[in-house]
């Protein structure tokens, strides 16, 4: 089976809230909502990716010293197995913003379970809930 290479990222306020960010329509799983991230590019190293995704998808600046993995999901659908490290990321330059119109909301993980997220980021909450 394929495997896809995917980084996410919580972003986390000073609330103890999460980023979340709306599945445009027309992609695969639209309307659900995930942590922000995207494919890793061959070569690319998870900081790195995570770095330009976070800008491309939100118009926001990090730096490598600022993001700090904390789990993985590792999620087998139907036509790929998807590997996802997530990172937490507390610091950045910029409000973020859909750039493609994604809409965003601010979550604390214990309310996570009232937004539908893709199967995948499901087991990324647990973790989240018990860091923040
Ligand atoms: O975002 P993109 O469409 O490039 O991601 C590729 C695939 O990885 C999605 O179709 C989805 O199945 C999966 N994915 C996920 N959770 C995310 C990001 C991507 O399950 N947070």
């Amino acid at each position: 089976m394929k495997l896809l290479l995917v980084v996410a990222c919580a972003l986390v306020d000073a609330d103890r809230r999460v980023l979340l960010a709306e599945r445009p329509a027309g992609k695969q799983l639209a309307g659900l909502w995930e942590f922000p991230g995207g494919k890793l590019e061959a070569g690319e190293r998870p900081e790195a990716c995570l770095i330009r995704e976070l800008h491309e998808e939100l118009g926001i600046t990090t730096w490598e010293s600022c993001l700090a993995p904390l789990t993985f999901a590792s999620h087998a659908y139907e036509d790929f197995h998807l590997l996802m490290p997530l990172y937490v990321c507390r610091k950045y330059d910029g409000i973020p913003r859909g750039q493609e119109g994604q809409r965003l909301k601010w979550v604390r993980p214990k309310d996570m379970r009232d937004y539908p997220m893709p199967p995948a980021d499901l087991p990324l909450i647990a973790p989240l809930i018990d860091l923040l």
